[in-house]
């Protein structure tokens, strides 16, 4: 924390406050600006929170500038070449790697709590056959309330730590069994004897009549992808978990309203839209023709997997995901017309000054459908993938929020624009 102050004075009253400059250990200061509406009687106006820091936090570290992502200070590089997705959330969650003893106390305690309880299958059944995963997802998890009563009381550690493991564990199981149930495969049981990664695609992939082939490369890559995307500090979902958690809510509840808005195209969902734009697209010659319409205003057309908010240079799980793209798909012998498509489109925008100038690169979503597609994930599971994985995130950020004793409700104010105070007038004098 620094001694720093920044003053502001009122030019319409010459009034002068001090307020408190915050620093971290790394990063841009804060200005504290906690007593500017009791001192000065205004609120700050800052749309998108494009310049507001809601939070104090120790997990995760960005800097848009530079392109670098730090996981309790270890670089995405050195964890996604080393590191598996499991003690990545570990880390997340306790703040250090764990020695052997302790991740395996980890990794066998997620294990034993993968089964999903046999009533949450009649809430699948409830829903149409082709309802998209990720809104059977969002119903199951936030049906998880109803199972589990006793992690529901949010002021005793134990019971928060054993819902973070419960949500871990029964992501995987859950988003598969959606899966299976929108195709019409019965649900298939997670396996103990298997990792995290490869039970899961043993529940997406294995069918009663024969044993599952599986390319270790598959999981490698999944691996990694869910090592890549299982943090990013104050995201929307993130904030959205830690909003309504910040109300008292339970985690299940808190998860569930992350995962809804992890959905929208402009944050998870875009996987799956890049997917359908570069299909849509459908050949490297039509390149510079979507180009130009993402850069008319009078479309709403945007670029998919392009330009991020923090991210004013590379993102850094782009560039991992884009290497590691071209050797998944040649060590699975996978010949995808589409990534041609996606090269052509990088190229194209990084020479256009448009993308230049407002600083827009390839971000985490732009090549990550392209190996979701080549490992046989469904199109409609792309943002699935993405919240199994972000769950490990969500779960540390909720914690840390419990255990932050500055946490009070999020309840921003507005500028309001709508009509003054009036007169009601009866029905027939209208
Ligand atoms: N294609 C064309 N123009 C764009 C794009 C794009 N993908 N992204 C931003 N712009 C333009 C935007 O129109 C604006 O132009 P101008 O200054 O002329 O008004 C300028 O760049 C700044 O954009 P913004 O919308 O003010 O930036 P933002 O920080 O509010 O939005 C974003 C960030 C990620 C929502 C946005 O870049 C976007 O919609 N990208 C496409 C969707 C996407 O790939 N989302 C995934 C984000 S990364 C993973 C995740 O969070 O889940």
């Amino acid at each position: 924390m620094s001694d720093k102050t920044v003053q502001l004075t009122d030019s319409a009253t010459n009034k002068t406050i001090t307020l408190p400059l915050l620093s971290g250990t790394l990063g841009e200061p804060a200005v504290d600006i906690g007593k500017l509406y009791k001192e000065l009687g205004y609120f700050t106006f800052d749309p998108g929170f494009v310049s507001t820091a809601s939070t104090r936090s120790a997990i995760t570290f960005i800097d848009g500038d530079a392109g670098v992502l730090l996981y309790r200070g270890y670089p995405i590089e050195q964890l996604a070449k080393h590191s598996s997705f499991l003690e990545v959330a570990y880390l997340l969650i306790n703040g250090e790697l764990p020695d052997t003893a302790k991740f395996s106390a980890f990794e066998d305690e997620v294990t034993h709590h993968t089964m999903m309880h046999e009533s949450l299958k009649n809430f699948l059944h409830g829903f149409h056959y082709d309802a998209h995963p990720m809104a059977m997802l969002c119903g199951s998890i936030a049906s998880l309330s109803a199972f589990y009563h006793d992690t529901l009381d949010i002021g005793d550690p134990e019971q928060r730590r054993l819902a973070a493991i419960r949500l871990i564990a029964k992501m995987p199981t859950i988003a598969s069994a959606a899966y299976r149930y929108s195709i019409g495969w019965p649900i298939r049981y997670p396996r103990n004897n298997l990792d995290y990664i490869t039970r899961f695609l043993h529940m997406m992939f294995e069918v009663p009549s024969e044993p599952l082939a599986l390319n270790p490369v598959v999981a490698k890559a999944l691996d990694l992808l869910f090592i890549l995307h299982a943090d990013h500090e104050q995201n929307a979902s993130t904030s959205t978990v830690r909003l309504v958690g910040s109300t008292g809510a339970n985690p299940y509840a808190c998860v569930a309203a992350g995962i809804a808005a992890l959905w929208g195209p402009a944050h998870g969902g875009a996987n799956e839209a890049v997917l359908k734009m570069l299909a849509e697209i459908g050949d490297a010659k039509n390149v510079g023709k979507a180009v130009e319409r993402a850069k008319d205003k009078n479309s709403s057309f945007r670029l998919m997997g392009f330009g991020h908010r923090v991210y004013k240079n590379f993102d850094p799980r782009a560039t991992i995901i884009r290497d590691m793209t071209h050797k998944v798909l040649a060590d699975l012998n996978v010949s995808d017309p589409l990534l041609d498509v996606a090269l052509e489109l990088e190229q194209a925008a990084l020479k256009d000054p448009y993308f230049v100038e407002r600083k827009l690169y390839p971000n985490v979503d732009f090549y990550s459908g392209i190996i979701y597609k080549a490992l046989k994930i469904p199109t409609e599971m792309f943002t699935v993938m993405f919240a199994i994985a972000r769950t490990a995130g969500w779960v540390a950020h909720w914690l840390e929020q419990h255990q932050d004793k500055d946490t009070k409700i999020g309840r921003p104010r507005q500028i309001y624009t709508g009509a003054v105070k009036r007169d009601y007038t009866p029905i027939a004098k209208r």
